[in-house]
């Protein structure tokens, strides 16, 4: 794209006003940036009283580039921050969970007193089991109320969760409790999708073999299915832990405890293992959670619409929410379990007052059609949220009209699984939003937008998102590989945190997310981003999805090629596809510029995602350049890569 594009595409941007209505009521004033920015260790301490401690932290922040410490001197417990806090003061009736199964009827309600039982339960049976501080536990879990008491078991104990996502292989379990030297591993007979019984134990015995320092298996009844049992290493949940006693006398640990392991794709085959210790983390998942979420403990009814296998899950549907004493609704199925308006039906029955979920979600929605949303009572929402990847306008303006009446604010919030909790982000009633744009550091955060150099670019420039400062929240490294930390996060620019994550600031100073850099294309010596075709192939009113991807081009260094959906069936898809590709690639010209032109394009009736629903764009890059596939072992359904394969000689272009 050209400056010129660049500016006239910004500046036709729509930008919408801070809500009055909203500012009125808001948790956040406009005044907490200076305040932040006035001393911004200081205001973290502040906002660290959030947590209830055994021992008040006299420290703040130990700083020893690139290994933090926060409140160290501190004494907590995680889980009595999540849970017995709230009961001792006198909120052991409120609901914690609304839980909704992937079956319509069946649910279940969880006060925060019944949670307290549970967990005071399931840490008693894992001491029984030879649990102990330190040790680890994989936790390889469905969408059930017992994962999140899992996980507050273990935290309570001062042992560390590793939870691998359920819908990854039994290879991928095995490699994650090898790499951490889990000992134990929570898990449930199978998990119920779209009414169908999918067998989970299975992939966990199979793991196992594997993995011989694996002691004990603690196993959830969730669909009945017949399971192979290893005598005396395997145990039922229900056998074990209803037995128990419902009170626990918790231990207090400090605050640079290790917490939890979240494993995550980086640029090798080999998957992160990245760490999180307890009071930063605590500190930083609540005050987030407060502020962006605009959290009203007696009246919100919150939904984080992600699985608790991945980082989402863990600090919006466990840590934050359940410090900050709210109701949340935890969903187990699809969302189309039981037809294409469950999701409605779920906000309509249980008044859900604030939503978060992913664009690849938001646009599955969209593509199913605003009739399924326009049949149900969404009047109780308030406050949209987004995360995961850069948002196209239109699904923005979709999500805001169709879902938020067109008065919802929308928090497009940017954060990774490394720095544990939002860091950019609007703020409802004070910032303004821009359909595709995070527009701003949280509070109490330094982020800027770096050149080549590391010098920071001026208004109207793209470059590198890097972290300037420590946060709380910020991950304290890879498990076991600290060398590896400082190479791939901090030696990109001296002393400054490389995201990994293309950035631009508009002609207002707001930050726009591009994508991960390694998506950044070079086309005969113009930068563009594979995000800002994508928006503009999505902007076509034919397209459901698209992926775009730079292959390597003897005359142009690189060239795009683009995977497309459209917004018809499989069948109609693979009639004559000439005159709507050629449509598009005009249409690309037009919108960007003619270098965007793409110069392939491959209709596909699906695009290869990942199971939290990342498009894998590295291997569609594969693909387009006819390389040999690499790891997919975290694909969806791999079949869709070979099937795309098969489609890359059908474009009869260029
Ligand atoms: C990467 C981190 C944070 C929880 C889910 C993903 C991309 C995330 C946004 C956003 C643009 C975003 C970035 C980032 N990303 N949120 N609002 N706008 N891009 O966690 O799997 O660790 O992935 O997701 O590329 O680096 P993750």
């Amino acid at each position: 794209m050209t400056e010129a594009k660049l500016e006239a595409w910004l500046e036709e941007t729509r930008s919408f006003p801070p809500s009055a209505a909203f500012a009125k009521q808001a948790n956040a004033q406009p005044s907490i940036y200076a305040e932040a920015d006035a001393d911004s260790v200081a205001w973290w301490r502040t906002q660290a009283d959030r947590l209830v401690w055994h021992k008040e932290p006299t420290k703040t922040l130990e700083w020893d580039i690139p290994f933090a410490k926060w409140f160290s001197d501190g004494e907590l417990n995680a889980s009595v921050n999540c849970v017995d806090r709230h009961v001792d003061a006198g909120k052991g009736d409120k609901v914690a969970f609304h839980w909704v199964a992937d079956a319509e009827g069946e649910s279940r309600t969880i006060t925060y007193a019944d949670l307290q039982k549970l967990v005071a339960q399931a840490s008693h049976a894992l001491t029984e089991l030879g649990v102990k501080k330190g040790d680890r536990v994989a936790v390889y879990m469905p969408m059930i109320p017992e994962a999140v008491v899992a996980m507050l078991a273990i935290v309570r104990l001062g042992a560390v969760h590793s939870v691998v996502f359920g819908g990854f292989s039994a290879d991928a379990l095995s490699s994650r409790i090898l790499d951490s030297d889990c000992q134990f591993v929570v898990t449930a007979d199978g998990a119920f999708r779209r009414g169908t019984a999918a067998p989970l134990k299975p992939a966990v015995d199979e793991a196992l073999k594997s993995c011989p320092n694996v002691k004990a298996v603690l196993v959830v009844k969730r669909t009945g299915g017949d399971v192979e049992w290893t005598q005396g290493r395997d145990h039922w949940w229900h056998e074990i832990v209803a037995k128990q006693k419902t009170e626990h006398t918790p231990e207090y640990f400090p605050a640079e405890h290790t917490m939890f392991i979240m494993y995550t794709s980086g640029t090798t085959a080999k998957p992160k293992g990245i760490f999180h210790t307890t009071a930063g983390y605590l500190t930083q998942v609540a005050t987030t959670h407060y502020y962006i979420f605009d959290v009203k403990a007696e009246t919100d009814v919150c939904w984080t619409a992600a699985d608790i296998g991945w980082i989402t899950g863990h600090s919006y549907i466990v840590y934050g929410p359940l410090i900050n004493g709210v109701t949340q609704i935890m969903y187990e199925g699809l969302p189309d379990s039981g037809g294409k308006d469950r999701w409605w039906k779920i906000i309509e029955q249980y008044k859900a007052t604030i939503l978060y979920t992913a664009p690849t979600t938001i646009r599955t929605l969209m593509k199913w059609g605003e009739e399924f949303p326009k049949s149900h009572d969404l009047s109780s929402l308030r406050l949209l949220g987004t995360v995961g990847e850069p948002i196209n306008p239109e699904a923005w303006i979709w999500y805001r009209e169709n879902i938020g009446a067109g008065k919802c604010p929308i928090v497009d919030t940017w954060w990774q699984t490394e720095t544990g909790a939002i860091m950019a982000t609007p703020l409802p009633g004070i910032t303004a939003t821009k359909p595709g744009a995070a527009m701003r550091a949280f509070p109490g955060i330094s982020i800027d937008v770096v050149d080549n150099e590391g010098n920071s670019v001026g208004d109207g420039e793209g470059g590198y998102l890097v972290i300037t400062k420590p946060w709380p929240s910020m991950t304290r490294g890879i498990y076991g590989d600290p060398e590896r930390f400082k190479e791939t996060y901090w030696s990109r620019f001296a002393g400054k945190y490389f995201a990994g994550d293309g950035a631009k600031r508009d002609d207002d100073g707001d930050i726009w997310l591009l994508g991960r850099v390694d998506d950044v294309m070079n086309i005969s010596g113009h930068r563009l981003s594979t995000t800002e075709v994508e928006h503009a192939l999505v902007g076509h009113p034919s397209v459901a999805e698209a992926a775009v991807v730079g292959a390597s081009d003897d005359l142009t260094g690189q060239a795009i090629v683009a995977f497309v959906t459209l917004k018809l069936s499989a069948d109609e898809q693979m009639k004559d596809q000439a005159p709507i590709i050629e449509e598009l690639r005009v249409h690309v010209s037009k919108v960007i510029s003619p270098i965007a032109r793409p110069r392939q394009i491959i209709l596909t009736p699906e695009l290869p995602k990942t199971r939290s629903g990342k498009i894998m764009r590295r291997l569609l890059r594969d693909v387009a350049e006819n390389r040999q596939l690499g790891d997919v072992t975290t694909l969806m359904d791999p079949t869709v890569v070979n099937m795309i394969s098969g489609l890359m000689g059908s474009d009869d272009s260029e």
